[in-house]
């Protein structure tokens, strides 16, 4: 039986350099290449209806890379916004960024909130997350730090604190935890992503190089999850006559 499309799917897009090297070109190549399917999967998600599409573009360890890579992936982000605007804007998709923004040079976080303030609708199409300077565990640090502050202030008794309070206090709290998390390049990690919000996400990991993650690679991804029972910790029968989260 086939399930439905998930409504939230979120991408690792893994495997730039890989793509570039066995071609024997620099890894620059593989992220100019990679950035166009970008533009590929946002306009299919749009399309069939994926109400958010969040994707890791660069990580706080990523920060680590050489500073000409990291000079080249800031240079890549800047220009891939300028071109996308109008695309978003065409097809109502909203962007929303998630990380610690103010880590980026200036040029790049001003044609971020260029964008984002462009297409602030409030009932968009799809939403799309361009996760920057991103880390897992920092963004739970992050809430952690909120939430001790309510904490010393008086407003909250550290027994009250529930789980719903911390993914209130997530960088993006009105975006639903995502149904399905797809890793390209055959890494079997998730690498800081989203360690909060995927506790029930279905995985899917796939050989496949981003560069190469064309529409097919998404359909097939999409088909496998439309077959995956999700259970919640509950039994397979009882799935079967109630087929909903808990
Ligand atoms: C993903 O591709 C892009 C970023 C992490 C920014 P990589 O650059 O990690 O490519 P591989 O994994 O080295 O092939
Ligand atoms: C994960 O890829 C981060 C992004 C895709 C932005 P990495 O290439 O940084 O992950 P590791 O280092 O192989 O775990
Ligand atoms: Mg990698």
């Amino acid at each position: 039986m086939e399930g439905d499309l998930p409504k939230h799917v979120a991408i690792i897009m893994d495997g730039n350099g890989r793509w570039a090297q066995t071609r024997h070109f620099g890894r620059t190549l593989g992220h100019h290449e990679g950035a166009k399917r970008v533009d590929e999967i946002v306009s299919e998600c749009a399309d069939l209806g994926i109400r958010y599409l969040t994707l890791y573009a660069f990580s706080t360890e990523n920060w680590n890379r050489p500073a000409t890579e990291i000079k080249v992936l800031m240079g890549l982000l800047v220009q891939h916004l300028s071109a996308l605007d109008k695309k978003l804007v065409k097809n109502h998709i909203r962007l929303l960024s998630k990380g610690q923004v103010d880590r980026l040079p200036g040029f790049a976080r001003n044609e971020l909130q260029r964008v984002v303030d462009l297409t602030n609708y409030s009932d968009p199409k799809m939403s799309l997350t361009l996760c920057l300077s991103y880390g897992g565990r920092q963004e739970i640090v992050d809430a952690v730090k909120a939430l001790a502050q309510k904490v010393q202030d008086g407003k909250l008794a550290p027994d009250a604190i529930t789980e719903s309070m911390i993914t209130e206090h997530l960088y993006q709290p009105d975006v639903p935890d995502p149904d399905l998390l797809i890793r390209t390049g055959g890494e079997y990690r998730v690498s800081n992503f989203l360690l909060w919000e995927i506790a029930y996400t279905e995985l899917y990991v796939t050989p496949t190089l981003w560069p190469d993650f064309t529409l097919p690679e998404l359909h097939k991804a999409l088909d496998t999850y439309q077959h995956r029972e999700r259970r919640y910790g509950k039994t397979s029968e009882q799935v079967v006559s109630t087929p909903s989260a808990p």
